[in-house]
This record gives C-alpha cells, structure tokens and sequence, in this order.
C-alpha cells in the first residue's frame, strides 16, 4: 500500500480529458515533468498539482528532456526513499547547467521535512512546495521566473483540496484514488508523517460522494478512498465527539463508506489505510452489508510483541490486533487481509522479533510490505530510543518475515486454485496482448484470456494455476 515506488507521471495521454474538466486559464507553451514517490497519498496528490497546472495551461511530458518545469513529489518515510530523490536531484541539477531556463521544484513530505535546506544549502532546486501549499504553485513559479527562489511549506488545519478536480494520471481509466483526508494525528514513534503531513483533517463527504459519482460517470468502476489512518474519518464531529453544527449531518467512517457504496452498485469501494487501534465493527458491518465494498483490509501491524508495540506508541497490544483480526473474520470469513511489518525497531530482542513471526502465522496475511526500522529525525523514537538493533540483524530478521510472507502468499493463492471470482478487468496482460488481467474482491490480480471482454466489464473467472504473486484462470460465461 504505502510502498516506495516511483512512477514517471504521465499525463499525455489524458490531456484531452484533463482539457475538458478544466480549461485554462492562462495562455503558456511550457511543459511540466512530475515524477511521484512514496505513498497512494502522494500519488493522488500529484493528480492535485497536475490539475492545478493544467489550469495554468501547463502541458506535460513524459520526457524529462523537453521540461520547463521539473517537479518531484517526495517521500520521508525511511532514509532510502530520501537518498532516492537526492541522486534524481543531481542528475536534473546537471540538466540545469545545460539548460539554464529549466525549473526544477520538490514537493511532498521531503519539500516539508527540509524546508529550505535543498535550495539553500545544497542548491539542488528553485522551488520547495509543502503538501499543503500546491494552491500557491503558479505564484512560487512566477517568483521563480522572477529570478527569485520560492518556498512555501506551510501546513494547515484545513487545506483538503475538496474543490480541486485531480487530473487523474493513471492510465486505466477504471481505478481511481479519491483522498478523504489528510494529515496525522497519531505520534508512532518511527513516523515522519505527522511531521511532514500536519495536522489530520476530514474532507467534506459531499464533495467525496460527487468525485466518486463523477468518477463512475466516466467509466470508472473502482474508487479507493484515501487516509492515513481512515478509521478516524469525522465530518462535523469534533476530536472530543461533540456535533460543530447542529444545522448539518455528521458523518463517520462507516456512513462515509455507504454512501459512496450507494453511488452505484457497479462501482468498486477500497480504502486504505485501517489502523488497528481505531478499526470499529460498525466499518466491518458496512463492508459485510454491501458487496460492492471490497473485500479487502490493508491492517498494519508493526509488530507482534506488545512491549515492542508499545514502545512504536501504536496504542494497540499484540491481543488487540487479534481481536481486530479475529472481527474481519467473523464478519466476512473471506476478506483478505495485508500489513505492513517493521523490523529491528529499537531495543527489539529476537524474543519479540519471534512473536512477529508467531502472529503472521496466526494471521497468514495474503501479502505484506515489509521494512529494516530507519531512524527518521525528529521523530519520538530518535530522541527517545536508541536505534540499537545492528544492521545485520535488521537485515537477517527482515528476511525471515519475507521467507514467512513468501510462504503464505504461496499458500493463500494455492487456496484460490479452483475457486470462482468476479474479477473488475483492468487492461491488458503486460505479458500477452491475448490475456486481460484484474482483481477479485480480495484484491489478487488475475490474469486470463482475453475472449470478448473488454476493461471495466465485470466477469467470473476460475482459478486454475497459480504463483506467490498471480493466479492464472478461465472466464466462466455461465455461473
Ligand atoms: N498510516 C499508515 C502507514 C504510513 S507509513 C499506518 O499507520 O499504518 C507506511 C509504512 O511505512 C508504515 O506502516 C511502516 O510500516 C513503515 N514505516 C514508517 N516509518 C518507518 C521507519 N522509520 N522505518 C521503517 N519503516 C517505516
Ligand atoms: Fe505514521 Fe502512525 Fe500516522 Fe501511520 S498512523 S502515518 S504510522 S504516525
Ligand atoms: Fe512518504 Fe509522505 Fe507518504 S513520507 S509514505 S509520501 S505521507
């Protein structure tokens, strides 16, 4: 879910559409590279910054070489997603040199982590966009063309870009993010993200339900509504629980759910991400009840011993998350359930790296990401605790989690071998232009042959082989 991955944003292929929901408003030749990492989050935020462009009448490329605007939207999360975009920031620094006019910008939770320090210190970029200040784009890229260098990195308890139409960047057209809110409010010790994402906020339920209608009204056919901790989504309910306006309805979580359920029975619902401490049954009630809310739980774990747990400040014990674990399974004995598993955390003993083993037997998580802790500053555990746990042993440790995760991947998609999906098709196999590919419910890819369907079509598929990461199957025409 919260994987470092990148992806060369490409918006060409969807100008015509971006052009129709959004005209521009100013005249301009220039063209935009915007280059995403980190998080879903980061990802749907840069659909927020491309839209934001578009307006300005910014066209974009997929070749960094044709750019007159470089922007990269960065991740903190550990020190190698950091190192990542340092090594992109020099080669486009070389860039520069050759093409002095080039703007080269950062955004994200790196742009909000250090502030001024890759443009003044290190003089890697022109501009520093916080996440919360992509409104204020075109102005820091006048200041720019000005001669000036421009910063904004502001966080606000209020910014959610609910009026903001994302240029959706994906390529499929039948999966879409939607981000219901941002921030963090939670101090996991480990975490950069209440640093670098602010405050937590809600965003209005009125303007989610419409971009999931208006979404659906273009064909798409899945939406994944966005959070960093979703359980604790409020509209018009204070942190204490008491009702801000008594003129408006309040909305939580789970009504959030069902009404973006209740848009239309062919469109698909997933969230992410569910934090344990926070997942209530009336969340697990709703999924059961509609069948167009997928059957799929990402449930970040951690870690399995409590004392570890407590130290991460995650506010949930090792029975706690079994209990949770226990409710997912009860309500819908078939909901997939994924985590996310640091290891080497500090003071971690090989006693309590046991019990991580321990409870991923218990859990047998269809997939995992998996992480070696990374000392993140400023952070409760880097002024707290000592990042103790020797390099090797993080390293020897994660792999034991990845054999174990390998090993129940392999196991859950030998289950599947025989059974019958609905699958939502999503295009066309990477490896055989005869085969499509899509998710079930429990969100693994399936891959089968083409026939008559088409993307977006809803269709019955048997497994018949499988990998630990796909399952291979047969369209069944009449169930
Ligand atoms: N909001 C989500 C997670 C966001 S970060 C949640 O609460 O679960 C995504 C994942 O990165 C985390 O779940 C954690 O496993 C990992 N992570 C965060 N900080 C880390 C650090 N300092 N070192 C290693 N992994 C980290
Ligand atoms: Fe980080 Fe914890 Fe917030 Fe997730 S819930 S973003 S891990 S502080
Ligand atoms: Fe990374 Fe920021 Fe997301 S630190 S994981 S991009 S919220």
């Amino acid at each position: 879910m919260f994987e470092e991955t990148t992806n060369k944003v490409i918006l060409e292929e969807k100008q015509g559409e971006a052009m129709e929901m959004e005209a521009p408003v100013v005249a301009n030749d220039k063209k935009l590279y915007l280059e995403s990492y980190g998080c879903q989050m980061n990802f749907s935020d840069s659909e927020i910054v491309a839209s934001i462009l578009t307006k300005q009448g910014y066209t974009t490329t997929r070749n960094e070489a044709e750019a007159d605007l470089i922007l990269l939207n960065t991740c903190s999360i550990r020190e190698n997603a950091e190192q990542r975009v340092r090594n992109r920031l020099t080669e486009f620094k070389h860039r520069k040199e050759k093409n002095p006019g080039l703007v080269v910008g950062i955004l994200g939770c790196m742009a909000e982590r250090l502030k001024t320090q890759l443009l003044e210190q290190e003089k890697l970029v022109d501009l520093v966009a916080g996440p919360d200040a992509y409104r204020d784009l075109p102005n820091l890229i006048g200041e720019v063309e000005g001669g000036q260098k421009a910063v904004n990195v502001l966080l606000s308890r209020e910014e959610t870009y609910a009026d903001i139409s994302p240029v959706r960047l994906d390529k499929n057209g039948i999966t879409a993010f939607i981000s219901i809110m941002r921030g963090c409010d939670n101090m996991c010790s480990f975490c950069v993200v209440p640093f670098t994402r602010g405050r937590e906020r809600s965003r209005d339920p009125k303007s989610i339900v419409k971009e999931a209608q208006d979404l659906f009204d273009l064909g798409y056919r899945e939406v994944t509504l966005l959070g960093q901790n979703v359980d604790s989504y409020r509209w018009n309910i204070s942190k204490k629980g008491e009702i801000e306006n008594p003129e408006e309805p309040t909305v939580n979580f789970a009504q959030l759910l069902e009404q973006v359920a209740l848009v239309n029975p062919l469109l698909r619902i997933r969230f992410s991400t569910s934090h344990p401490k926070d997942m209530t049954d009336d969340v697990l009630e709703t999924m059961a009840k509609y069948n167009n809310i997928c059957e799929y739980i990402h449930l970040p774990v951690q870690s399995g011993n409590t004392a570890v747990l407590e130290r991460m400040n995650r506010g949930y014990s090792r029975e706690w998350y079994i209990d949770r674990i226990d409710a997912i399974r009860k309500y819908m004995p078939n909901c997939a359930i994924s985590t996310d598993i640091i290891s080497g955390f500090c003071g971690e003993t090989d006693a309590e790296h046991q019990e991580t083993l321990t409870l991923m037997d218990y859990v047998q998580y269809e997939y995992a990401y998996m992480f070696k802790y990374s000392e993140r500053p400023k952070t409760l555990a880097e002024r707290k605790y000592e990042d103790d746990v020797p390099e090797a042993v993080k390293s020897a440790r994660l792999t034991e989690i990845i054999d174990k995760q390998q090993a129940h991947s392999l196991l859950r998609n030998q289950a599947a071998v025989g059974k019958t999906y609905e699958v939502l098709v999503e295009g066309t196999s990477k490896r055989s232009e005869e085969h499509l590919y899509g998710r079930n419910s429990q969100n693994a890819v399936i891959i089968f042959p083409k026939g008559n369907h088409k993307k977006g079509d809803y269709v019955f598929v048997q497994v018949s082989e499988c990998t630990a990461a796909t399952l291979l199957g047969e369209v069944v025409e009449n169930l």
